[in-house]
C-alpha cells in the first residue's frame, strides 16, 4: 500500500526540527509543504507547494502516486493542532496508509519562551475560522493563533479598556522572533507579521 506522512514542521527553524521527519523527508519520492516549510529543510529535492485549493493539491498528490510509492506533507507546528491533518486523512485513507509524526507546536515553543505553563490553558484558532468574541468572555488565559491581519485589531478592540495584558508573538523561532507585550490599546494600530500568535491574560 502507498504511504503518506504527515510531518510536523516545528515553528521554522531547523533546529526545532525532530530527526525523524528530517529523515523521512529525505526517504520519500515527493514533499507537499508551503514555502516557508520547505526553506526549513535543505535537503529536499522533489517537491509540491501547498496551495489554498486545496482539493486541487489533493488531486495532484493522487494523480502523482500512481507512479510513486510515498508522498510527506510537511505541515507547521504539531499536525494534531489546528492542521491540514483531518482532511488529508479523509481525502487519503482508504487509499493509503497513514503515518503521522509530531512536531513542537509554536504554541509550546511560545509557552516555553513566556516562561509559562501550558496548564489548562485554551487553545484557539482565529486561521480560517471564525467565532463569537463573547465566548471569550469568561476565559482568565488562553492563546490564539492569529489569521488574517484584521485578527489582533479585532480582539484589541474587544478588550479595549479591560484589565487585559496581550502578549504577541510574531516569527517565533526565526531570527527576526518578536516577543511583545501591553494593554489592548497598544495592538489597534500594530501591523503584525502574518506569523503570529497571541495569548491574552487577565493582569
Ligand atoms: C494552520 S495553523 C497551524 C498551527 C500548527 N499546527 C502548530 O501546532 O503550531 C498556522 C498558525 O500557527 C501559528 N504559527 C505557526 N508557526 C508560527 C511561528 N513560527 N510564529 C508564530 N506563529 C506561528 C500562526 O498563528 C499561524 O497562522
Amino acid at each position: 500500500m502507498k504511504k503518506i506522512y504527515i510531518l510536523g514542521a516545528g515553528p521554522g527553524h531547523p533546529d526545532y526540527i525532530l530527526n525523524k521527519t528530517k529523515a523521512l523527508v529525505k526517504s520519500v519520492d515527493l514533499v507537499v509543504g508551503s514555502k516557508r516549510l520547505i526553506n526549513s529543510f535543505d535537503c529536499i529535492k522533489k517537491f509540491l507547494l501547498i496551495k489554498t485549493d486545496f482539493n486541487t493539491l489533493f488531486n495532484e498528490v493522487e494523480k502523482k502516486l500512481e507512479d510513486i510509492n510515498s508522498v510527506a506533507f510537511i505541515v507547521s507546528g504539531d499536525p494534531e493542532l489546528y492542521s491540514l491533518t483531518g482532511l488529508i486523512q479523509k481525502r487519503f485513507k482508504a487509499m493509503c496508509k497513514i503515518e503521522i509524526v509530531p512536531g513542537i507546536s509554536s504554541v509550546t515553543y511560545f509557552y516555553s519562551k513566556l516562561q509559562r505553563p501550558l496548564n489548562g490553558i485554551p487553545i484557539l484558532s482565529l486561521h480560517g475560522r471564525n467565532f463569537d468574541l463573547k465566548e471569550l468572555d469568561s476565559l482568565n488565559e488562553f492563546v490564539i493563533l492569529l489569521g488574517n491581519k484584521n485578527c489582533l485589531k479585532d480582539l484589541s478592540e474587544y478588550f479595549l479598556n479591560s484589565n487585559k495584558e496581550f502578549i504577541l508573538g510574531e516569527n517565533l523561532s526565526y531570527e527576526n522572533e518578536l516577543i511583545t507585550r501591553g494593554k489592548p490599546e497598544d495592538f489597534l494600530n500594530y501591523n503584525q507579521s502574518t506569523l503570529s500568535i497571541l495569548s491574552i491574560l487577565d493582569n
